[in-house]
């Protein structure tokens, strides 16, 4: 068993810090306020080979490991998780499913652009009726000559207005329950695609969330992935993975909020002593750091057994569980330390708060996790 990250990991680390605050700090509190995407910010992650790190350099991406990943996901997620959320989708929703699972041609015409950052995706699971019960797909894809015709609504996409592509899932044989779902490329302009108003959100504002609406859209046969009847599998498959970008996402959220926590604590006096001397905060602090380390162990070890090539869908749930819980308790906390600071804007640790609810929701609700966690175990 090593601990130690290596020289290139520590780089790739130390690289996603310096961005966070040279380009990511300044103005997240504005963006926060006006639910701004930070299509600069994340323009510019995508000439520093934030959006592509784990795709295979001859698609143009990073060629990384997960553990790399998993790294700078933290780094910054604790200053701005809308712009990470971003990154997650990009990274361990599109990039990989195509890379897994695509056609050469598909890698071709898009995976390079958007390993590159040249495009954004977006991952198109959910709908208004199925959410967390995602067999229950609505919209359908039905075969015409060279084209599926695709219909429906996708509700709560991230990246639903930067994208330029989007994978969709959808019903293309119903008969055959969540074994008559595909997956589909389809790209932004095409006709009979609408997309819905953004959302006005808790947390993560920045982010770009929207509904999607599809009418009579033609997609041509190429541009299904893999067979008719693999979408369900190629979707959770898909959010295996994914879940490890949340749970990272959930642990910068935590670590973050620690430490500006921990560095009030050290400046803040009353009764005469720093606060930090009252064994009241000493104890939030050993409670935060302690559920902090755990879950950076469970996010390592899940991101761990996708290098070596090991099944981690089981590790990826309970790290995304674990994680997201310790970012909501760690992040209310930060937030009691600090007083009434900590309640404005000012001091970051309110949106930190707001920011970790949604690591409960998206990529299956801590719920979901348990059942997926819960199956494995029992089987
Ligand atoms: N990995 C691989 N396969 C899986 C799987 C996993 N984690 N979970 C389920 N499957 C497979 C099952 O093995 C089964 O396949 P077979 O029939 O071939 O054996 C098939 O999927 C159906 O599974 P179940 O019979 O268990 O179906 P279910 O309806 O009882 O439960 C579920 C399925 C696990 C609850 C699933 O619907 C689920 O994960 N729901 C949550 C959806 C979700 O995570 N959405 C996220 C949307 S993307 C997003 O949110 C992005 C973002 O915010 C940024
Ligand atoms: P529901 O499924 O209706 O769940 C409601 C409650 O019931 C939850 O607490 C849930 O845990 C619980 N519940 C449901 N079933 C069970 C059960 N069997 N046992 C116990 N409890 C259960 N989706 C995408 O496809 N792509 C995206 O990019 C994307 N981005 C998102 C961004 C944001 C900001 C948000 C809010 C959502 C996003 N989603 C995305 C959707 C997200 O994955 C879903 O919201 C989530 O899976 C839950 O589905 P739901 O909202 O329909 O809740």
């Amino acid at each position: 068993m090593n601990f130690e990250y290596t020289e290139e990991q520590l780089a790739v680390r130390d690289a996603a810090r310096e961005f966070t605050q040279t380009e990511l700090l300044p103005g997240v509190i504005e963006r926060d306020t006006e639910a701004k995407f930070p299509a600069e910010q994340v323009r510019k992650m995508g000439e520093l080979g934030f959006l592509g790190m784990m795709v295979d350099p001859k698609y143009h991406g990073g060629g990384m490991d997960t553990i790399s990943y998993v790294l700078a996901m933290e780094e910054i997620s604790k200053i701005d998780a809308s712009a990470s959320v971003c990154m997650s989708v990009n990274n361990s929703l599109v990039c990989w499913g195509l890379e897994k699972y695509g056609s050469e041609e598909q890698k071709e015409k898009y995976l390079k652009r958007l390993a590159t950052g040249e495009i954004l995706g977006a991952f198109c699971l959910s709908e208004p009726e199925a959410g967390s019960d995602a067999t229950s797909q609505q919209t359908n894809a039905e075969l015409k000559g060279d084209y599926y015709i695709l219909n429906g609504t996708k509700n709560w996409i991230t990246n639903g207005n930067s994208a330029s592509i989007y994978l969709v899932i959808a019903q293309t044989d119903a008969s055959k329950g969540h074994k008559g779902i595909s997956a589909f490329i389809v790209e932004k302009n095409w006709e009979g695609f609408v997309i819905g108003k953004k959302e006005d959100k808790l947390g993560i504002r920045g982010s770009d969330t929207h509904s999607l609406m599809f009418s009579d859209v033609k997609v041509p046969i190429s541009n299904r992935i893999g067979e008719e009847g693999f979408g369900f599998t190629f979707a959770m498959e898909t959010l295996n993975g994914g879940r490890i970008g949340i749970a990272a996402q959930a642990l910068g959220i935590a670590s973050g909020a620690y430490e500006l926590a921990l560095a009030y604590s050290k400046e803040r006096k009353a009764f005469g002593k720093p606060i930090s001397q009252h064994q009241a905060i000493q104890f939030k602090l050993a409670d935060m750091a302690t559920q902090i380390e755990a879950a950076r162990l469970l996010v390592l070890k899940a991101a761990w057994l996708k290098d070596q090539g090991e099944d981690y869908a089981f590790a990826s749930a309970m790290a995304k569980l674990y994680a997201s819980e310790v970012a909501m308790n760690v992040t209310i906390e930060a937030v009691q330390v600090h007083g009434g600071y900590g309640y404005v804007k000012e001091y970051h640790v309110e949106r930190l708060m707001r920011d970790a609810k949604i690591t409960q929701i998206y990529e299956g609700t801590s719920e979901i996790q348990k059942i997926v966690i819960s199956r494995s175990i029992i089987r």
